[in-house]
């Protein structure tokens, strides 16, 4: 076969099964051939001694999204899309928020003007529901479910996002019912409430109080209950950002039950800990995220249950505020109790490359690192085989990697608006440097080269869990 846009010539082609040499040949952005050797093509792309790994999938990040404090993200789909890319990224998916006592569909139209004509890559949108009523549970979600967005993100805690469990169950119900797949933010509403309460009343609101107010057993029967509404409804969920060992145990017991629970965890509960949050001064708030980081043994349970099939999703989480900032994590001062901070950190960027280090220390093997960052993630939000892999038929979304690069992460180096990245002074080996979208190189060694705007909306089809039917 002849007559390619593109060839990508002798690197090796890693997919979450299998790691083989070949040449990769592309036309109208998609893969349309691989094989040993491949000739006749405008452009070749010489890969001799480099990986080849499909784009990765974000599964998990926050772009441009409405605030109910006040306070504004950093990162819109122009900043936040060119990051991602920067850092191997070439699929998104972000999400349209529903406001208390408003319409989710004016929700996700509020979301596209946001992310039109300003994103580099594709992206995809999971919707956050809020306010569970008759007309979103009857007419708003089953309209948008068919029209492609096919999950949703349901809080635990926080007071503007969270359901009570009845209304969590009938949003589980109707996922069951229109084959959508529901993600859930596990901690026990009330439990922080309380706690946070009490370290106030004893003046304990400095940063590193925040990991107090939040511990792994808030954690841990939040997921728990959030396990059994599942049962209940008999309809598959993903826990996302698991933070440590108790919430993991509750997953494996689950899925050792099998239940259908699906897990997602992050960069954060890798590299950082509680410790963290009690940087100097009010440093401690460029960590607050929820769950928090733990310690260090949880580290290595998070590491563990990645290499051992627990966790199916390895997402950013990226929660862009930055931190001198009066829409940001000072939003109420530089000296503000915890509760004040904007939850989440930045990671969009640095989300594969440490995760990649764990590929190159030994603890994953490259097809789980591709699994973790993209085929699974693809398959789980509707996406694959569209994206996620590298197959013929599927978008020309690729990255070259140069695996054994050294890089010590600095602020400096990434392309997000944030001021600051908790990875700071953190070394990696292993960094995306070509990242092509649909067969346009976006990222050429490093540098941005592509045109905001050309990224495309990408409607999901029904996940693959909602597909699989429950044994009688
Ligand atoms: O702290 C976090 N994770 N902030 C971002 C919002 C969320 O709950 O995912
Ligand atoms: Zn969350
Ligand atoms: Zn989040």
């Amino acid at each position: 076969m002849s007559g390619f846009d593109l060839i990508i010539r002798n690197g090796t082609v890693v997919t979450a099964s299998d790691l083989m040499r070949c040449d990769i040949g592309v036309r109208g952005g998609k893969v349309v051939a691989l094989a040993e050797h491949l000739e006749g093509a405008q452009r070749i792309i010489d890969a001799t001694g480099k990986h080849v790994l499909p784009g990765g999938v974000d599964g998990h990040c926050h772009l441009d999204q409405p605030m109910s404090d006040g306070s504004r993200m950093a990162d819109d789909f122009a900043s936040g899309t060119l990051a991602a890319a920067c850092g191997g990224t070439t699929t998104v998916i972000p999400f349209a928020c529903q406001t208390k006592g408003h319409s989710i569909i004016s929700a996700v139209e509020d979301y596209h003007r946001r992310a039109d004509g300003k994103a580099l890559v594709d992206y995809a949108f999971h919707l956050i529901v809020t306010d569970p009523g008759p007309r979103v549970l009857r007419e708003e979600l089953p309209q948008l479910i068919a029209d492609g967005y096919t999950s949703f993100k349901i809080y635990m805690t926080y007071d503007d996002l969270k359901l009570d469990d009845r209304q969590i169950l009938d949003v589980l119900a109707l996922a069951k019912r229109e084959g959508a797949m529901a993600m859930i933010h596990a901690e026990n509403s009330d439990c922080i409430a309380w706690l946070t309460a009490l370290l106030e009343s004893t003046g304990r609101t400095a940063p590193r109080f925040h990991a107090a107010a939040r511990p792994m057993a808030v954690e841990r029967e939040a997921t728990h209950r959030a396990i059994a509404l599942s049962e209940l409804t008999e309809v598959p969920i993903l826990i996302v950002h698991v933070s440590g060992r108790e919430a993991v145990a509750q997953i494996q017991w689950a899925q050792n039950r099998g239940l259908r629970i699906y897990a997602e965890t992050c960069p954060q509960y890798l590299y950082l800990t509680a410790d963290d949050l009690g940087r100097e001064g009010f440093e401690g708030a460029k960590c607050i995220c929820s769950p928090p980081p733990r310690d260090k043994a949880n580290q290595q349970i998070i590491w563990d249950a990645l290499a051992s099939g627990v966790f199916q999703v390895f997402s950013s989480d990226h929660a862009p505020f930055r931190f001198n900032d009066a829409q940001g994590k000072m939003i109420k001062g530089a000296n503000a109790p915890f509760r004040y901070v904007p939850n989440g950190v930045p990671g969009i960027e640095t989300r594969l490359p440490l995760l990649f280090d764990g590929v190159s220390k030994g603890r994953l093997s490259m097809n789980q690192f591709v699994a973790l960052t993209a085929t699974n993630v693809a398959k789980i939000y509707g996406l694959y085989p569209r994206k996620g892999t590298i197959a013929v038929g599927g978008d020309a979304d690729l990255v070259i990697w140069n695996t054994r690069r050294d890089v010590t992460i600095t602020n400096s180096l990434l392309h997000h608006n944030v001021d600051y990245t908790p990875y700071e002074g953190i070394t990696v080996r292993g960094w995306p440097e070509t990242v092509l979208s649909r067969g346009e190189i976006v990222v050429e060694r490093g540098k941005p080269a592509g045109t905001p705007g050309r990224g495309q909306f990408l409607p999901c089809a029904q996940p693959e869990p909602a597909r699989q039917k429950m044994p009688d």
